[in-house]
């Protein structure tokens, strides 16, 4: 997408910027899609100016894990409706996970999709699968998938089960500099489960699925990542022990990072009011205990990234028992308010350490130019209100996916603008 020669002057807005150590008021002029000068007093003619007093102003989030569904279920998501989603959400730059129809595990795959993405409104960087066809037997071309234009190798929505497959996936990822992004799961273990095994479930009369279930392959994926010597980034952790063993991990100085998704940080089984697909998403939702140490291991540096894992369904397909419904909700529009919610307000980050989370550290896992916004840099950035409450309400969302546990939870943290390469791609009056 290319960049947008209209002048901008951003005034007066308390820009948040930690991966410059910046937190101040100030102004910001943006020109020919670029970050030009940040100062205070400015005065430009001709440009479009924008007052941004009592506004915050971030770099754009880069969301490292979301589901577009495009090709093949449409029905679900597309390209372009998920795109406006991530605008809607502040969200600059995402990385569509491979589970599609066609599974995206070839060059030409990922080639037919960049086509179909070069229009869209932010930074869509594909990850591709780790097998042919997510089957987890014979890799998938990795290197054409590299040349092609992939940011990272994934098996998202299964492991690979067969751990010498596994290995010599790590190997080919370590071979094309590609990290290796695990949804860890133990598919035997699973069962059957629905939701968290425990109280709840027997409550409810549905099938559990233990901690043990992640716990075991996240151990295993550590292991074999340090055998490899290729970077890990585990996705969407949701236990207690995930979290002790990513400590174990970098003890010993391995290249592996966590993630965490605003659900697993904000809700517990507890909290599920019916056997409702709304409430279904893999991993499920967890114990007030693994709720607790996922918390402190956004404190303390354990997890280093907050991703949504935007996995859009139809509301008839989500509609039913936890029993027939498809796993995952919807995450891109509300990702900023909860997490701003449950974690600044709740003091356990500063609004400069949620951005890292949100931007920098992403940025950092896969080793691209954003969560920046120093001058001379590109003009992805979102600009927010934090004081008004308001309701979560689906029926705002730019996505096709309306499945979320969240509806009207009150929440802080509105998304005002969004703008990729300076150009606006959300912007709400203010
Ligand atoms: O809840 C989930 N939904 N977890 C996954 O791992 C896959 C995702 C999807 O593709 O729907
Ligand atoms: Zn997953
Ligand atoms: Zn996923």
């Amino acid at each position: 997408m290319g960049g947008n020669t209209e002048g901008i002057l951003i005034q007066g807005g308390r820009l948040a910027d930690p991966a410059n150590g910046v937190d101040k008021i100030c102004d910001i002029f943006i020109e020919d899609g670029i970050i030009k000068e940040i100062g205070t007093g400015m005065e430009k003619s001709g440009v479009r100016k924008i007052s941004a007093e009592g506004k915050v102003i971030m770099p754009g989030f880069v969301d490292l894990h979301v589901h577009l569904r495009e090709p093949g279920f449409e029905y679900k998501e597309t390209i372009e409706t998920g795109a406006k989603a991530a605008a809607h959400g502040g969200v600059t730059t995402i990385c569509p996970m491979p589970n599609t129809k066609p599974v995206m595990d070839s060059a030409e795959a990922v080639r037919d999709f960049l086509e179909r993405a070069k229009e869209a409104p932010v930074h869509i960087l594909p990850i591709g699968a780790v097998t042919v066809n997510q089957d987890g037997k014979e890799l998938a071309d990795i290197k054409g998938m590299k040349e092609a234009g992939i940011v990272a190798l994934s098996e998202d929505g299964k492991s690979v089960m067969d751990t010498l497959v596994f290995r010599h996936g790590l190997l080919e990822a370590k071979k094309y500099d590609l990290p290796m992004f695990s949804h860890c799961e133990d598919k035997p273990l699973v069962d059957g489960g629905v939701m968290n095994a425990g109280k709840k479930a027997e409550s409810l009369g549905l099938p559990g699925i233990t901690n043990a279930v992640e716990d075991v392959i996240v151990a295993r994926d550590i292991l074999m990542s340090k055998e490899a010597g290729n970077r890990l980034h585990l996705c969407h952790c949701s236990t207690a022990d995930s979290v002790r063993l990513i400590r174990f991990a970098k003890e010993q100085s391995l290249p592996v990072t966590g993630e965490v998704c605003p659900h697993h940080f904000t809700m517990c089984d507890e909290e599920i009011t019916e056997d409702h697909g709304r409430f279904k998403m893999n991993p499920p939702l967890r114990s007030r205990e693994d709720v607790k140490t996922l918390r402190e291991g956004l404190r303390d540096g354990t997890l280093d990234v907050i991703s949504t894992d935007h996995a859009p369904h139809g509301a008839e397909e989500k509609n039913q028992s936890m029993k027939k419904a498809p796993f995952g909700i919807v995450g891109l529009e509300t990702s900023f308010a909860i997490s701003y919610t449950e974690l600044v307000k709740g003091g356990v980050l500063t609004l400069s350490e949620l951005v890292e989370k949100m931007s920098v550290n992403p940025s950092k896992v896969l080793g691209i130019d954003k969560g920046n916004l120093a001058v001379g840099k590109a003009a992805d950035l979102v600009i927010a209100e934090l004081d008004t409450e308001y309701e979560i309400d689906p029926e705002t969302f730019f996505s096709k996916g309306k499945n979320t546990p969240f509806a009207g939870k009150k929440v802080y943290g509105r998304i005002l603008m969004t703008m990729t390469d300076g150009k606006v791609v959300y912007e709400m009056p203010f």
